[in-house]
């Protein structure tokens, strides 16, 4: 099978690493808007190589977006135009209901696929799970250490990644809210909303510790069927704080769930 990434930063870097070490996939086209990134990608990996899109999309079962939400606006609505399965990890995207609609209605009537894995969170399968018997609650409490956020952010409430000494909480509302204003940071929210209660009733709650070394996702769930706590405390990835190391092993799991016959935990 060969497969396109778009991105190679810090998760392409990790998928195009375990993607050559997978002997079901062939070859790994790359998209980047830095040639630098593509190239450092394809000197180290012999299966990779630079795309040209969207020629490539007829040599690909698979496209891989761990780029931007700017990339999943550029590039998802043309893979499924030619009816190649997409993996999206860059969820916040699919915060703007227009815009998901026409890529879902895309994927319906071209018979293609748009996978959203788990992310830098545990739980997504129980959450999907007990979605149909009526969830009243569910809220996200994620914790950062101040080199996760960026600058401009912070400053927003005054601070600098110097000037934290306590916890302080930067946000508190809605995920519809909280995944415009944290767009490289909030994926999670809008994982959590599209999987259980969507972006106006999934509680969000953001704040940055200067006392942690780990991104922490807390994650309470309430319905009929009883209650759920799932966290994850995150390592971030030493080159982008941003991103945890889980969401790049969720993302690898998926396309292995994709590629292999046997899937444990639908
Ligand atoms: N679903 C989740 O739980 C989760 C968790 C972490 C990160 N993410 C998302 O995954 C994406 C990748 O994360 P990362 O840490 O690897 O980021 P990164 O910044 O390390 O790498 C992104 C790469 O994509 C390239 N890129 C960005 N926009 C592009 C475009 N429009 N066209 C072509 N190339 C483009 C950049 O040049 C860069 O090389 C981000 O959007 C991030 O928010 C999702």
């Amino acid at each position: 099978m060969n497969v396109l990434v778009i991105g190679c930063g810090a998760i392409g870097t990790a998928i195009t690493r375990a993607l050559q070490y997978n002997e079901k996939i062939k070859k790994i086209y790359l998209v980047d808007n830095k040639p630098e990134y593509i190239q450092a990608l394809s000197e180290k990996f012999p299966k990779a190589k630079k795309a040209d899109f969207p020629d490539v999309l007829s040599d690909v079962k698979l496209v891989i977006e761990c780029a931007s939400q700017k990339a999943v606006e550029q590039y998802v609505p043309v893979v499924l135009e030619h009816g190649v399965d997409v993996l999206i990890l860059s969820i916040g995207a699919l915060a703007d209901d227009e815009f998901r609609e026409r890529i879902f209605g895309i994927a319906e009537n071209k018979g293609a696929r748009i996978y959203i894995p788990s992310g830098a969170i545990a739980g997504v399968d129980a959450i999907s799970a007990v979605k149909g018997a009526g969830i009243y609650e569910i809220t996200l409490e994620t914790r950062k250490p101040p080199s996760a956020f960026e600058d401009s952010v912070l400053a927003e409430k005054g601070l600098s990644k110097d000037s934290i000494v306590e916890p302080v909480v930067l946000f508190e509302g809605f995920a519809r809210e909280a995944v415009k204003k944290f767009p490289k940071n909030i994926n999670v929210a809008a994982t959590l909303s599209l999987a259980g209660m969507g972006f106006d009733k999934t509680r969000v709650r953001i704040i940055v510790d200067p006392k942690i070394s780990t991104n922490i996702h807390h994650i309470f769930v309430k319905g009929d069927f009883g209650e759920m706590v799932l966290e994850t405390r995150n390592k971030p990835f030493p080159h982008n704080p941003k991103t945890s190391y889980l969401a790049a092993l969720s993302a690898i799991s998926a396309v292995k769930k994709i590629i292999d016959a046997v899937w444990i935990g639908v």
